[in-house]
C-alpha cells in the first residue's frame, strides 16, 4: 500500500473509485480543476496491479480544494452574514474501495489533506458535507478527526437526504 499526492494521471482512477463507492459523482473536468488549482491537497492510496498501465490501482482517494476567494466571498451580497469568510478548505470527496476499508486508509488520506490545506494553502479551517445516514464517515470525521457538526442541511442531496455540514479548525503545528 502506498499513499501519495494525487497527480493528473491518477484522475481517471479516482473517478472510477468515486463511481464505485458514492452516488455523488463528478465529470473528469471537475477533478482536473482540483488537480490544477490545488495540486498539493488531494491524495491517493494505491496497490500494485500487474494488469494496469502504470502497475498500480487506486483503492482510495481524497479530493480537496480551497473555497472561494475570501475577498470575492465578502463582497457577495447573497452570502449569509453567519458564514465564516476566513480562508478555508473543503473536502469535496473521500472514498476507499470496500475490500480495503477499516485499515486506516481514509484516516491517513484525510490527515495528509488537512495538513496540506493548512500548511500549503493557509486554510484556517476545513468544511465538508456528509449524509445523515453515513455512520462510517460520521464516525471518521467526528470521532477520529474531531470535526464538529455545524448544522443539518435539509434535502441537501439530489435524492432528498439531509446532510450534516461539518467543520474543523486547522492550525500549523508548532
Ligand atoms: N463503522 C463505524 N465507524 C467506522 C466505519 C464503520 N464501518 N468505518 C470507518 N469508521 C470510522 C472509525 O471511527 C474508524 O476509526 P477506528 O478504526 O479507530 O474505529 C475511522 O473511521 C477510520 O477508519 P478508516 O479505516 O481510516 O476508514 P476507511 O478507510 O474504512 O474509510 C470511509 C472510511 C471513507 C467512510 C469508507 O467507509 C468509504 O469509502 N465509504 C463509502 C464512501 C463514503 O461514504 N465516503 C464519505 C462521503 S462524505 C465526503 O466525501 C466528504
Amino acid at each position: 500500500m502506498n499513499i501519495r499526492k494525487a497527480t493528473v494521471e491518477d484522475l481517471a482512477g479516482m473517478q472510477n473509485c468515486n463511481l464505485t463507492n458514492l452516488p455523488e459523482n463528478y465529470v473528469l473536468k471537475y477533478y482536473l480543476y482540483h488537480a490544477i488549482s490545488w495540486p498539493q491537497c488531494s491524495f491517493v492510496a494505491t496497490m500494485p496491479a500487474k494488469d494496469s498501465e502504470n502497475g498500480e490501482k487506486i483503492v482510495g482517494y481524497v479530493l480537496a480544494k480551497m473555497e472561494d476567494d475570501p475577498v470575492v466571498a465578502q463582497n457577495n451580497p447573497d452570502k449569509s452574514k453567519e458564514e465564516d469568510d476566513r480562508p478555508h478548505g473543503h473536502i469535496t470527496s473521500l472514498s476507499v474501495m470496500r475490500t480495503y476499508r477499516r485499515m486506516g486508509i481514509a484516516d491517513k488520506l484525510m490527515r495528509l489533506s488537512l495538513r496540506a490545506l493548512c500548511e500549503v494553502y493557509g486554510a484556517q479551517y476545513v468544511s465538508l458535507h456528509v449524509r445523515k445516514s453515513n455512520r462510517a464517515a460520521l464516525h471518521l470525521y467526528r470521532d477520529s478527526l474531531q470535526f464538529e457538526v455545524k448544522k443539518l442541511e435539509n434535502g441537501y442531496y439530489a435524492d432528498g437526504e439531509d446532510a450534516y455540514s461539518m467543520k474543523k479548525e486547522l492550525s500549523v503545528d508548532p
